[in-house]
């Protein structure tokens, strides 16, 4: 085939991952490359799809493919939204030989790949994240799922994708507060694995807090970032792909962040629930003794530096808070566990576990 899109990045990964500016134009033939298939099914939302989706379906023969669009936010990623983007594959007359394109957020990556995982015991998706925070986290690892009234993601499957496309020329046209949340992960790639990236990050940060996509060079130092988050998250996931337990500190900060998302019935950007777990969560591991104090506060800096939250909204109940920590997919025996750091670049090993349990007073302490 011709070279028209670039070569894969370097990674532990069985499925290619593609992260230059304008790749998304070759979407068509990475698609014919990774999945050949005899009809296209193009997953996005309402907001997404007029600004990139339907560049990406015109890609493809126009009488065997088709878009099929939700309205945006974390409310629509539920089992009803997936029986209804099942039935319409159905009705359109999807079968094995259809390949699903998700061109989004982590919502419409988690919603489309767990359709994709499901349909007829599973067809290929291709993945093409258009907020920083699915490019660098949620697009790689091959986690699908929808949320139920008991918590985030908790009905989902393992389903890696045939490829991840990643076109950082679409963080152009994303809102504001939406790119700024995508730090929060970036952040936490830092945190969890190397400490000279987290320096990196930081030292762009406030750039792109105080002026979003127009930063000084942007487009060729947020693709750098965005390259380095893969690769942490490549080394993770090729290690342990079903979360037996170093994939776990990926979930730093997150037991916070999902119960606090929950408890405001998802009215936060993830990145932002993310921020203020990260935080909420170093300050557990300095209280049990794994880390010096000083770590939530560089972590708190940090967080601020990208603009975002690093408290809790003073309002919210902190026993509800704690009582939402106990649906975490990692709590065992009734307890809740945490994924914490030691210091920065470094995560606590517990014996091969990756989390550590904590009781409910130590928790909230540290959110108080
Ligand atoms: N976002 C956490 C993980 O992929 O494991």
């Amino acid at each position: 085939m011709t070279s028209a899109h670039p070569e894969p990045l370097q990674l532990p990964l069985p499925y290619p991952v593609y992260c230059r500016a304008g790749v998304r134009q070759t979407i068509g033939e990475i698609a014919r490359l990774v999945a050949p298939s005899h009809r296209v099914a193009v997953i996005s939302d309402s907001a997404v799809a007029p600004l990139h989706a339907d560049a990406i379906v015109a890609q493809f023969p126009a009488d065997s493919t088709r878009l099929f669009t939700v309205p945006p936010g974390e409310q629509v990623k539920t089992r009803a939204t997936w029986a209804e983007l099942t039935d319409a594959l159905l009705e359109w007359g999807a079968g094995r030989d259809t390949t699903v394109i998700a061109v989004g957020g982590g919502v419409v990556g988690d919603l489309a790949g767990f359709v994709a995982s499901t349909f007829m015991r599973g067809l290929p998706v291709v993945q093409v994240p258009t907020t920083l925070l699915a490019m660098v986290d949620a697009s790689v690892g091959g986690k699908t799922a929808v949320d139920t009234p008991f918590g985030k993601n908790l009905v989902g499957a393992f389903h890696n994708p045939a490829a991840v496309v990643i076109d950082p020329e679409v963080l152009n046209t994303l809102p504001e507060d939406v790119l700024r949340s995508g730090f929060a992960e970036m952040i936490k790639h830092g945190v969890i694995a190397d400490a000279p990236y987290f320096d990196a990050v930081l030292r762009y940060a406030h750039a792109v807090r105080d002026h979003g996509a127009s930063a000084p060079d942007f487009a060729a130092t947020i693709t750098t970032l965005v390259i380095g988050s893969v690769r942490i998250k490549a080394e993770v996931v090729a290690e342990d792909t079903r979360e037996g337990g170093l994939r776990q500190i990926l979930n730093f900060g997150h037991t916070i962040a999902h119960a606090v998302e929950r408890v405001l019935n998802f009215t936060l950007l993830h990145g932002d629930a993310v921020a203020i777990g990260m935080v909420a969560e170093a300050r557990i591991a300095e209280s049990i003794g794994l880390a010096r104090e000083g770590l939530s506060l560089a972590i708190a800096d940090a967080v601020e530096r990208a603009g975002l939250p690093s408290r809790l909204p003073a309002t919210i109940p902190l026993d509800d808070i704690i009582a939402a920590t106990h649906g975490d997919k990692k709590a065992r025996e009734g307890s809740a566990r945490y994924a914490l750091p030691r210091s920065i670049g470094e995560m606590e090993a517990a014996e091969g576990k990756w989390s550590v349990a904590v009781s409910n007073a130590v928790v909230k302490t540290a959110l108080s």
